[in-house]
């Protein structure tokens, strides 16, 4: 289960995201440890990556759970000096990037993007991510966790209507982690240029890649409010644009979705 730093050095082909890594065998979590070292961290692009979390963090307060070894876990610490930057994309991002990752090395595999972030394989989530913002200021600083169910596929704490699959369950690639996760940041870093650049349309239309087709039906469950509608595209800031059965279109920032 170690941490094989040159296989992830030889193919990391960045400026920042990954030239300072940490490696922890077992933490609580990522997210946790990186907000525990804040003040430690050098460079924004900053990554930790553990081998196994006792309390993986999943969004709305879910538990994100792996199998030792076999899942790739990890955060990275992003630092946006303009604070007027849509931080709605910071998950969008790395979606985008691990996507292209996996069709890049499986042309056949049936890779697609669920809104806000969840990478799915024929339809099963293979990877989650949890951003969370740690400081507000005029230097916006965020935490974006990532977890990719590589080898097998971990227990799952309820998680909604979507079934969970892995890397190896579902395309013909066999990465080890740090080839997986060198090849995500380096893709990752080009849309996080893409970000600080303003490029939002390039960035909705990388995503457009991967995601619904527009006047796909969705169904959005936020507590006890259902929205249902057509997929009208993404906003400005990445927000979900929703046609509902009145032809009003509805602005979705948070939620769970789910395609008919
Ligand atoms: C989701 O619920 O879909 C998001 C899951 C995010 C899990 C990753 S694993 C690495 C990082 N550390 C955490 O505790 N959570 C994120």
């Amino acid at each position: 289960m170690e941490w094989d730093n040159r296989v992830f050095s030889w193919n990391l082909i960045t400026r920042r995201f990954g030239r300072e890594v940490y490696y922890q065998e077992v933490i609580d979590s990522t997210n946790r440890w990186m907000r525990a070292h804040l003040d430690s961290l050098r460079l924004s692009g900053a990554v930790v990556v553990a081998g196994h979390q006792t309390m993986g963090k999943g969004r709305h307060d879910r538990i994100w759970n792996d199998i030792p070894g076999s899942s790739l876990l990890c955060s990275v610490y992003l630092r946006l000096v303009d604070n007027t930057l849509p931080v709605g994309y910071l998950t969008t991002l790395p979606a985008i990037a691990l996507a292209r990752v996996l069709r890049k090395h499986d042309q056949l595999a049936d890779v697609s993007l669920k809104w806000p972030n969840d990478v799915l394989i024929a339809g099963r989530k293979v990877a989650g991510i949890l951003a969370e913002i740690v400081d507000c200021g005029r230097n916006v600083a965020t935490i974006v966790g990532l977890g990719v169910n590589v080898q097998a596929v971990p227990r799952m704490s309820a998680e909604g209507s979507t079934v969970p699959t892995s890397v190896f369950d579902s395309t013909t690639w066999r990465p080890q982690r740090e080839l997986l996760l060198a090849n995500v940041l380096t893709e990752w870093e080009l849309l996080f240029d893409m970000l600080l650049d303003k490029e939002f349309e390039r960035i909705r239309s990388a995503w457009g890649e991967f995601g619904p087709s527009p006047g796909t039906w969705m169904r959005r469950v936020e507590s006890d409010t259902v929205i249902e509608g057509t997929f009208a595209g993404l906003g400005e800031c990445g927000q979900l644009l929703l046609r509902d059965g009145d032809g009003i279109l509805r602005e979705i920032y948070s939620g769970d979705v789910s395609y008919a």
